[in-house]
């Protein structure tokens, strides 16, 4: 069968793309983490209050596990609570998060931290915090009128100004 110069060099184009475009989606969800929420905690969204974690939200230090901070908070229209989290830099932190109401956004700016809360679901991402600053934490999925208003704050400090 004779095919047509050009259409090999487009027939290599395209299989180059999908072998391209493979790797990277491979590199993301295996090597940076990036996967759908499994959706294997779930809670319900009327009584968030009253369901630990999330009747203490906050910065929280834990023993015995394999991180060592829970940072948990809740999300809902149109805010989070709390509205400033302070972590020490080099901790390994648990964000823990689910919506009060709708869905809502997790993203951390400026890190790799990109949840979505969902009413009913519990989203978790366990990362190391490895550089000081102000992270702003905003809402990336729309949520009604006051979306462009919920965010917060994320403070990574050195240890001693905790
Ligand atoms: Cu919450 Cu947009």
């Amino acid at each position: 069968m004779h095919i047509h110069k050009y259409e090999k060099i487009w027939l290599t184009f395209g299989i180059g793309s999908l072998v391209v475009f493979l790797g990277i989606t491979g590199v993301m969800a295996f090597h940076q983490g990036t996967h759908p929420n499994n959706s294997m905690i779930t809670v319900n969204y009327e009584e968030v209050d009253t369901i630990a974690p999330f009747n203490n939200p906050g910065v929280h230090k834990v023993d015995g596990k394999d991180w060592d901070y829970e940072v948990v908070v809740t999300s809902s229209a149109f805010f989070y609570n709390p509205m400033e989290l302070v972590v020490p830099v080099g901790a390994k932190v648990k964000f823990i998060t689910t919506s009060k109401d709708v869905v809502h956004g997790f993203q951390i700016t400026g890190t790799n931290i990109n949840m979505m809360a969902e009413p009913g679901y519990v989203s978790e991402y366990v990362t190391t915090v490895d550089q000081v600053g102000e992270y702003l934490i905003v809402c990336n999925e729309y949520c009604g009128t006051g979306h462009t208003q919920m965010f917060s704050m994320l403070k990574v400090v050195e240890p001693d100004e905790l």
